[in-house]
């Protein structure tokens, strides 16, 4: 690569204190400036972090012609509209999950990316994972036999007060924060989305949904089942049943904790153990090789309209109960 990719980051989310180490240790990347509503939280960040511009407003960092890509972790509402703004600066965006609320937006996502000729891709940074390539390459060696049924569960305890995802209009609840994740991994591992689906939600006070339980039937009599939940102590985990062999994954989605794949099939337990590591890192190489036009996009459109469409699916069915 020529140049180092200039990365912008539109606001100083609690995210961004994970994910600026993984732009500041990637020899492709740059950090170049950052944009905050105060501008003094945004020097602040600057300080920290010694980046170089600071920005009081979003836009004026879109209009800053030297950034080439910009890391837009805001509030879920606010996804559409800063992501089109940015394609139509001319920036290549990487969006956090999720990367919108309904299709009709990913639609816009996908329109906006094609007129202005950049790369608008989903921040699901699992998918960059030397796990997740790992047990896709299993999958697709066929250790499993033929693939019958997944399970899948996310939780932690949520207690942040102020916090959007307390708010239904600003696309909060526990399905859309953490849901997301193995409704995902579930449409990765099959290639398809669910033809139907019964779910369960429990709401809290504000009117989100605290925790969710989940069944999906996907093509080729492939089942799978998710639990999330806001109330529940710490623990992820991804299990994949076939008809030789079961795969138990943890830590599937974040790399934190225990980490790691077994395989159990007729030849008795595999283990693949995988190191606790950033988990930014992988994201951020390939998100610059790909705006520099050297790698393919990991987590396509396609991909992210079919995770919002269940989603979407999910809370449809959950609310008919
Ligand atoms: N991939 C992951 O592992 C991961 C982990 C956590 C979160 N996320 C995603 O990252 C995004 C941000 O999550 P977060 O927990 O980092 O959020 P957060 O700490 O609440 O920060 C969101 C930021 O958005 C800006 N903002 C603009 N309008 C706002 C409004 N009306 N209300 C509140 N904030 C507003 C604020 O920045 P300024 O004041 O500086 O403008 C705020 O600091 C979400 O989409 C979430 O799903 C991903």
């Amino acid at each position: 690569m020529k140049n180092k990719i200039r990365w912008g980051l539109l606001s100083t989310a609690s995210i961004t204190d994970q994910f600026i180490p993984a732009i500041k240790g990637n020899k492709h990347s740059e950090l170049a400036a950052i944009a905050s509503r105060d501008i003094h939280k945004a020097d602040e960040a600057a300080r920290q972090w010694k980046i170089e511009r600071t920005y009081g407003s979003y836009q004026a960092l879109l209009d800053d012609p030297n950034i080439d890509i910009v890391y837009i972790p805001l509030p879920n509402h606010l996804h559409l509209e800063w992501t089109l703004k940015a394609a139509r600066a001319g920036k290549h965006v990487l969006v956090e999950k999720p990367i919108a609320l309904t299709v009709e937006e990913v639609d816009q996502m996908a329109a906006a990316a094609k007129e202005n000729n950049v790369i608008i891709q989903e921040g699901f940074m699992y998918r960059f994972n030397p796990q997740t390539a790992k047990i896709n390459t299993l999958m697709n060696e066929g250790v499993l036999g033929e693939l019958r049924f997944m399970r899948s569960g996310f939780q932690h305890i949520h207690n942040r007060a102020d916090d959007y995802r307390l708010t239904p209009e600003f696309g909060g609840g526990v399905l859309w924060d953490m849901g997301c994740y193995p409704v995902s991994f579930f449409q990765m591992i099959t290639g398809s989305a669910p033809f139907r689906v019964s779910a369960y939600r429990q709401l809290g006070k504000t009117g989100i949904d605290r925790s969710f339980f989940a069944t999906m039937h996907f093509i080729k009599g492939i089942t799978s089942q998710l639990a999330i939940s806001f109330d529940l102590p710490s623990f992820s985990n991804v299990e994949l049943h076939g008809t030789e062999g079961i795969m138990f994954i943890s830590s599937p989605f974040k790399q934190r904790g225990p980490t790691g794949i077994i395989l159990k099939h007729s030849k008795g337990f595999q283990n693949f153990p995988f190191s606790t590591k950033d988990p930014f890192t992988a994201e951020v190489e390939s998100m610059a090789l790909a705006a520099s036009g050297e790698a393919e996009v990991v987590v396509t459109l396609q991909d992210s309209r079919r995770t919002v469409s269940t989603i979407q699916m999910l809370h449809e069915a959950a609310s008919n109960v």
